[in-house]
């Protein structure tokens, strides 16, 4: 399973990085925003610069609702860099761009999936990565989970090479169940990377190994 983490900030980012269980970035405008980073020079500036600190994928999102802005976009993003993979939202022109892209060999995130349908075109436009919202199925008290469960068996039916990037990570168990379900990928918070770690019983267990080396060493 990869990991991704879900941010534009370059210290987030770089922590993830030094810990060895990194695979790539994901950001979209909020989360640009959410950093300051405005105005198209700055935006590129900070792609080049998260393709600088991570060795795997960064997606970037075009923001263009058309076709052909789809396409100028998302052709001057991935020439900004050989990691990045440009984002598209899963709309007709998005979709239709998707195709384009994948018959140009160029690597595509489909973002703002929320049903297997959905997938499903996504994955029949030749989509690299399909991006689930789990979270905000969740937020609206619908199976955030159950959509990768759906998708899985889709795309395991049929041998759709499209990877299943489990998005809108919340927190740690959401890792899990992702995992759990044959998820290819999630991107989440650095938090919920992080939550990983945590058992009282490795502290509770450190902490005795210590002390009985210091009573054994004196
Ligand atoms: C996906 O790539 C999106 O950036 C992201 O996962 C959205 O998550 P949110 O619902 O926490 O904003």
């Amino acid at each position: 399973m990869k990991f991704f983490i879900d941010t534009a900030n370059l210290k987030d980012i770089a922590e993830a990085q030094a810990l060895g269980v990194l695979d790539g970035v994901t950001t979209n405008p909020s989360l640009m925003a959410k950093e300051g980073i405005t105005g198209a020079d700055n935006i590129i500036a900070h792609y080049k610069k998260i393709c600088e600190l991570v060795e795997g994928d960064v997606s970037a999102e075009v923001i263009s609702t058309d076709f052909e802005g789809m396409v100028r976009e998302g052709e001057a993003l991935a020439a900004l860099h050989p990691q990045i993979v440009v984002k598209l939202p899963l709309i007709a022109d998005g979709i239709k761009a998707c195709k384009y892209f994948s018959d140009k060999g160029i690597r595509t995130n489909v973002t703002l999936v929320f049903s297997a349908g959905q997938a499903l075109l996504a994955a029949k436009a030749g989509a690299t990565y399909v991006s689930p919202f789990i979270g905000r199925l969740d937020d609206i008290s619908t199976d955030g989970l159950n959509l990768i469960s759906e998708i899985r068996m889709i795309y395991d039916n049929y041998g759709f090479q499209t990877q299943i990037l489990a998005a809108s990570v919340r927190h740690t168990m959401h890792i899990i169940d992702c995992a759990k379900l044959g998820s290819d990928v999630m991107t989440g918070p650095l938090s919920a990377i992080k939550g990983l770690l945590k058992h009282p019983l490795t502290d509770s267990g450190l902490a005795q190994f210590l002390l009985d080396y210091q009573k054994g060493n004196k």
